[in-house]
């Protein structure tokens, strides 16, 4: 599955003053204009939408079409007693399946307005007909709209209580109750599992409790969380089942790293990656669980040397590093997709890491495979 980039927010949410300008912009880059324009339907392929396969819950609650331009869109609020009640099935809920059916028979979008804008739509899927499905791609999950940082293009931290209700960390019992439900109504199973949303997931309290409770419904999923790495490191997140721990942290230097990740300090998230390979390593789960550096290119930590100097700290920290490109505000004015795929080709024997990623909007390959055009 693609990584997809879901920043920035919009307005409804309160975009800052200092970024207004650069956000307006934002549907030229991501808009698709009419992706069933100049191809005959075909039985076996559809445009289609993550949506149709996955779900997204956020902190208190809502659940809303996925977090890019469909993320006002709230398609329920989620409570404890409707899950639990057995009429209800939250992956077949009525909303999801009329996108399923406008996309998979209908050949049309189910909200024009916000699809038309939205990341999330794949115009080349395998087409389903059925508006019933029992596998999930992806459950996201915002376990905390909090943050403890204040990125310039995310949402303001001192805006944040005002901006949504609480509960502002997935409360423990609709957890247990989401969970009981897609088993209840037959969910067989989920790819993956993703801690990730609009806040920061390692600001709740008992993240590692809520991936034991998934792990042990759902065994063979991934689970993934995505971090800004400013905490402590917790075993319980490991020993939870968590396979997947990614932590953004954008810059090899203190000061570039801080231009971005503002109230962060590189040396505390350094701390954490080295404290997390330790716990891998305590826990004997080398071969289960991966420890990802995930590294925007802004312009000001693009250059060559900084870049091999993150390969360095990687390196001697065990963890892997994957460099990003960015569509929006400090995009890096070196790099598109391919001459990235290109200069990492060019680094990688200097720096003697072990391979890395290249991600950006969708495109999530291995660097030899993007650079040979390989699918
Ligand atoms: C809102 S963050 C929440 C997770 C966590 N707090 C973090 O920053 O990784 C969701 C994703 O947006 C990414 N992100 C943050 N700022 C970005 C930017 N300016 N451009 C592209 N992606 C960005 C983060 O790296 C993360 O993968
Ligand atoms: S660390 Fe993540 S959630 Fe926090 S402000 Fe930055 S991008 Fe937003």
């Amino acid at each position: 599955m693609a990584d997809r980039v879901h920043l920035p927010i919009t307005d409804e949410l309160g975009v800052r003053d200092d970024v207004r300008e650069e956000v307006r912009d934002e549907p030229a880059v991501l808009g698709l204009d009419d992706p069933w324009r100049d191809r005959a339907p075909r039985p076996d392929r559809a445009v289609s939408c993550i949506m149709a396969d996955s779900l997204y819950v956020k902190a208190n609650g809502e659940m809303p079409c996925w977090c890019d331009s469909g993320e006002d869109l709230i398609l329920e609020t989620l409570s404890v007693e409707q899950l639990m009640d057995p009429a209800f099935d939250v992956f077949n809920h009525p909303r999801i399946q009329q996108i399923r059916a406008a996309f998979h028979d209908e050949d049309r979008y189910p909200f024009p307005d916000v699809c038309r804008r939205c990341a999330m739509v794949d115009p080349d899927a395998p087409r389903n007909r059925s508006r019933y499905r029992s596998h999930i791609d992806t459950l996201h999950v915002e376990s905390s709209w909090l943050c403890n940082l204040d990125c310039p293009l995310c949402i303001p931290r001192a805006e944040r209580k005002r901006l949504k209700d609480p509960p502002f960390h997935v409360e423990p019992s609709l957890w247990i109750a989401l969970v009981h439900n897609l088993k209840m109504h037959g969910v067989q199973s989920v790819r993956m599992l993703h801690f990730e949303g609009r806040g920061d997931p390692l600001m709740h309290p008992h993240l590692g409790h809520l991936a034991k409770v998934f792990h042990l419904s759902y065994p063979d999923a991934i689970i993934q969380a995505t971090t800004n790495g400013n905490f402590p490191f917790r075993d319980d997140l490991f020993e939870g089942g968590l396979t997947h721990l990614r932590i953004s942290a954008d810059g090899a230097r203190e000061e570039s790293y801080q231009r971005y990740r503002r109230g962060g300090k590189l040396a505390k998230v350094l701390r954490f990656m080295r404290d997390a390979v330790e716990c891998r390593a305590r826990l004997g789960l080398e071969d289960r669980v991966h420890i990802e550096w995930k590294y925007i290119l802004f312009e000001w930590c693009d250059s060559d040397e900084e870049m091999l100097e993150a390969y360095g700290l990687a390196r001697d920290l065990g963890v892997e590093l994957s460099f990003c490109l960015t569509p929006w505000d400090g995009k890096s004015a070196r790099f598109d997709s391919e001459s990235l795929a290109a200069k990492l080709e060019e680094l990688m024997p200097l720096a003697q890491n072990r391979p890395t990623r290249h991600i950006e909007l969708g495109l999530d390959k291995p660097a030899a495979e993007a650079a040979s055009g390989l699918p």
